[in-house]
């Protein structure tokens, strides 16, 4: 579970509020997380579940709805109804489960909880900010007033903060001084979902564990890095959200970048959270800040409209404004100006409706020397790749040219790969299992620290400047991988993008 455990233990006794109890996070995620945990028995029996929101219901009328809710999701996934919850586990699990309604700004809401810690007989607690981003300076500052966020030997005192964290670098700030005028670093979770999938924890592990990558992890033998993140999902349900956010605060300051920091950064002293969260933050750090030109030129933003299937264009979606100028798919071009990186482009992709469902990293090798080949009827040694696909289809591939056997020379790219499913049995997972339990022991590696969530927008800051002033989106059809200058972005290099899938 957590990286720097090697015996998993069930996690101390704790009160874990979750505010913002009836939205869609508890419901579709931490719910069904907290029973995954429950039945790895990495629950104590001292864990007490509380759901803090503002509509009345009784303790079991909430328990009853997160157990349908987690039923029918599942059923409507294709499993059997029978099959999903354990009703004996189910059964251990609600008595745990409690809900008190209250208002996130009013005084008594927080008198409230401090007497279920009370009540619980264990001083450790967690509130989980599960909630509207509005209510996050709100509710820490109302914890903190209540003495709630006060450590002692009877108890630690965490709070969990979900994405997004901040709308640029401004409001970023602001927020971490929020937080910090409340409480310390080593209380503050700061959620990336990214984090909790086994195969970006699994990029630390192959890179330290493997002798083999270190000798060629750098820019003597990289010639650039790619990384995806493309999905076939529109906006659905979320315009309102979307719309004000669009494809780069969505997902480059926090998941790209998570992912880069996980290629990029130099072997950390240890699988500590300092160790780990410093050498992310520097190598953040290290993205060249562009001037607001180069922004423009290194930037490429695409909103898709209508196109495969009945689906509608972005602008036809609901409480999306028909004149929308938000990008639902980035590309960007970054430089790391540090000495493993300088002169290796990392090119950055994400979008909505696209072909395929793909978040890879495609790692470009120099080509070889060409000269063995020039009288053969090979015209152009073909690079070497190496995939680490996240999802769906998780592993590793290296592309390798191989002699096509027959008389002549021809060569074909072949693979060395390893995929999950065929080594390991991965149970049903939602990802923020590891995260809950790591924050329950007290392992903050897989969170951001406050400089690491600085530096990324401090990344991104001169994208969204540039735009605010100038350029304009491109547009892409539904089911197509983005605009047109996407694959120009690339080519003005003289590389194009790796294929989907
Ligand atoms: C979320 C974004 O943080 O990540 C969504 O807000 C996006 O827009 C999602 O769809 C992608 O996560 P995953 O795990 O499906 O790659």
């Amino acid at each position: 579970m957590s990286l720097t455990q090697s015996k998993v233990e069930a996690a101390p006794p704790t009160t874990l509020f979750l505010f913002g109890a009836h939205g869609d996070l508890v419901k579709r995620l931490l719910m069904p997380a907290l029973y995954n945990l429950s039945r790895d028995g990495l629950l104590d029996n001292g864990l007490h579940i509380v759901g803090v929101d503002h509509n009345a219901v009784s303790d079991a009328e909430f328990a009853n709805k997160l157990r349908d809710f987690i039923t029918e999701q599942a059923v409507a996934k294709g499993q059997e109804p029978d099959s999903v919850l354990d009703p004996a586990l189910w059964a251990k699990l609600e008595k745990r489960i409690s809900y008190l309604c209250g208002d996130f700004v009013d005084g008594a809401t927080y008198q409230a909880i401090a007497e279920r810690i009370q009540a619980n007989g264990t001083g450790n607690a967690v509130f989980y900010l599960a909630t509207s981003p509005r209510f996050f300076s709100e509710v820490a500052q109302q914890l903190g007033q209540a003495g709630l966020l006060k450590e002692s030997a009877e108890g630690f005192r965490r709070v969990v903060i979900e994405k997004p964290f901040g709308s640029d670098l401004r409001s970023a700030e602001a927020l971490n001084a929020c937080l910090l005028g409340v409480m310390s670093e080593k209380q503050i979770y700061r959620i990336d979902h990214y984090l909790g999938k086994e195969t970006v924890q699994n990029i630390l592990v192959s890179r330290f564990s493997n002798g083999i990558f270190e000798a060629f992890w750098n820019n003597h033998y990289i010639d650039h890095v790619q990384i995806t993140a493309a999905e076939t999902v529109g906006v659905e349900t979320r315009g309102n959200f979307y719309d004000s956010t669009g494809a780069l605060r969505d997902m480059v300051p926090n998941h790209l970048f998570q992912l880069l920091a996980m290629i990029a950064m130099e072997p950390p002293a240890a699988f500590g959270a300092d160790a780990v969260r410093g050498e992310k933050a520097k190598v953040v750090g290290a993205i060249r800040p562009w001037s607001k030109a180069e922004a423009l030129k290194n930037s490429v933003r695409g909103q898709y409209t209508a196109g495969v299937g009945d689906k509608p264009g972005y602008r036809e979606e609901g409480k999306v404004d028909p004149a929308s100028q938000t990008e639902t798919y980035v590309a960007l071009k970054v430089m790391i100006d540090n000495w493993r990186w300088v002169g290796v482009p990392f090119y950055l992709r994400t979008g909505k409706r696209m072909s395929v469902r793909d978040t890879e990293i495609a790692i470009c090798f120099k080509p070889a020397p060409y000269s063995q080949f020039r009288d053969t009827e090979i015209d152009r040694v073909k690079p070497n790749y190496l995939k680490i696909q996240i999802q769906p289809n998780e592993g590793m591939w290296f592309d390798l040219q191989a002699k096509k056997p027959g008389p002549t020379l021809e060569m074909e790219n072949v693979e060395l790969g390893f995929a999950y499913k065929d080594f390991f049995q991965m149970q049903p997972s939602t990802g923020y299992e590891t995260l809950i339990y790591d924050c329950l022991i007290g392992d903050q590696t897989l969170f951001q620290r406050a400089d690491n969530i600085e530096n990324g927008w401090r990344a991104v800051q001169p994208f969204l400047d540039a735009w605010r002033e100038a350029g304009q989106v491109e547009t892409y059809a539904a089911g197509e991988d983005g605009p047109q200058g996407a694959q120009d972005l690339l080519a003005r290099d003289g590389r194009r993008w790796h294929s989907l899938g």
